[in-house]
């Protein structure tokens, strides 16, 4: 088998770190680049290391990628801006294929691309195609971990509570758990010829489920019918228009939730969908009944207590 040679920008976060680790299980060889005052204590002696602003060092940005196939981003928050420095530098490289950190749904509605952390994902994509740069883009839909436990979808599994919006009683959501993710990534990237992968959006499923049939997980795991609320698709709507205007983090969420209610998110990860080989996949039931759920990362009491009050 031939490895592709990856280099791999933001390994140290909640989804990144099994992304990383799993890359780095793979085989392949993998460089770290990350940005100073980054914990790089726990890589492992294989993964080759280069501290770099990228922003700032441009020129050793593209020295560092001259050995490279693959860009694999996988940086959060403020991050995702910095991803531009990737963008100048591939031209002047080897690197056949980018990346970027994305690990979501495609937003193609026109308020989808106006929620601003879509907006900002989104122009970095399209300004690596105006630099002529072969993409791959990573749709999971939502991790099972953030979804189930600080209520992006309106799901409250610790407090046996759901909101149903328009029609996301019948409708599906994609679901896939970190773990799930991080070996879909070693599957796609460690040997795949990058010419195969350029230009594709690649949609990673693990499981789907109606709310009703998440609703009828909680009822199972509990023993009582879960306290149901219910949001029109205007209510969401307006949320999502709030939100965006008055700069409150929410709008994806909303955002989120209107495309479920309107039978549009399950969609939203493409058509085509990467199957590990040989990966026993996670069921709702074990999940939600099995206790087979891990816990998402530490949040901020103010992050928790807004996603809650979004649950009435
Ligand atoms: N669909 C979903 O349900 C879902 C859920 C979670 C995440 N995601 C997506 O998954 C991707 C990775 O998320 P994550 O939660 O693993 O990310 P994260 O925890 O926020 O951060 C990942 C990496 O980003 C780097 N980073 C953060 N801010 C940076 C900055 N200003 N400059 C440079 N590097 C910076 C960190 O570097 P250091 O090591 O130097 O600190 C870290 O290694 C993101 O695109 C995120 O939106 C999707």
């Amino acid at each position: 088998m031939s490895y592709n040679r990856i280099a791999v920008y933001g390994h140290r976060g909640w989804a990144s770190s099994a992304i990383f680790n799993a890359l780095v299980a793979s085989g392949a060889p993998i460089k770290l680049i990350h940005r100073p005052g980054s914990d790089v204590s726990s890589v492992p002696s294989s993964v080759s290391m280069v501290e770099l602003d990228i922003e700032k060092q441009q020129q050793e940005l593209i020295a560092a990628l001259q050995d490279i196939d693959i860009v694999i981003s996988l940086v959060g928050l403020e991050g995702i801006l910095k991803q531009h420095a990737f963008v100048k530098a591939i031209p002047s490289t080897n690197v056949k294929l980018f990346v970027p950190s994305d690990l979501g749904v495609r937003a193609d509605d026109e308020q989808g691309l106006r929620v601003p952390m879509k907006k900002t994902k989104d122009e970095v994509e399209e300004a690596a195609k105006k630099a002529d740069i072969s993409t791959t883009m990573v749709q999971v839909g939502c991790f099972a971990e953030s979804a189930f436990s600080i209520g992006i979808l309106g799901i409250d599994y610790p407090g046996n509570r759901m909101v149903f919006t328009g029609d996301s009683a019948n409708q599906f959501v994609n679901i896939c758990t970190r773990d799930y993710v991080a070996a879909a990534y070693a599957s796609i990237f460690a040997s795949t010829p990058p010419a195969k992968l350029a230009g594709r959006v690649i949609g990673i499923s693990e499981l789907k489920a109606t709310g009703s049939e998440i609703a009828a997980a909680l009822k199972k795991k509990y023993g009582a019918e879960p306290q149901i609320f219910r949001h029109s698709l205007e209510k969401v709507n307006d949320e999502v228009e709030t939100c965006i205007k008055n700069g409150i983090p929410l709008s994806l969420a909303w955002w989120v939730r209107k495309m479920w209610g309107s039978g549009t998110l399950v969609g939203l990860v493409g058509n085509e969908v990467w199957e590990v080989e040989g990966y026993k996949k996670v069921s709702l039931e074990e999940l939600l009944v099995g206790g087979k759920l891990a816990p998402y990362r530490n949040m901020p009491p103010q992050i928790v207590q807004a996603f809650n009050d979004t649950i009435q």
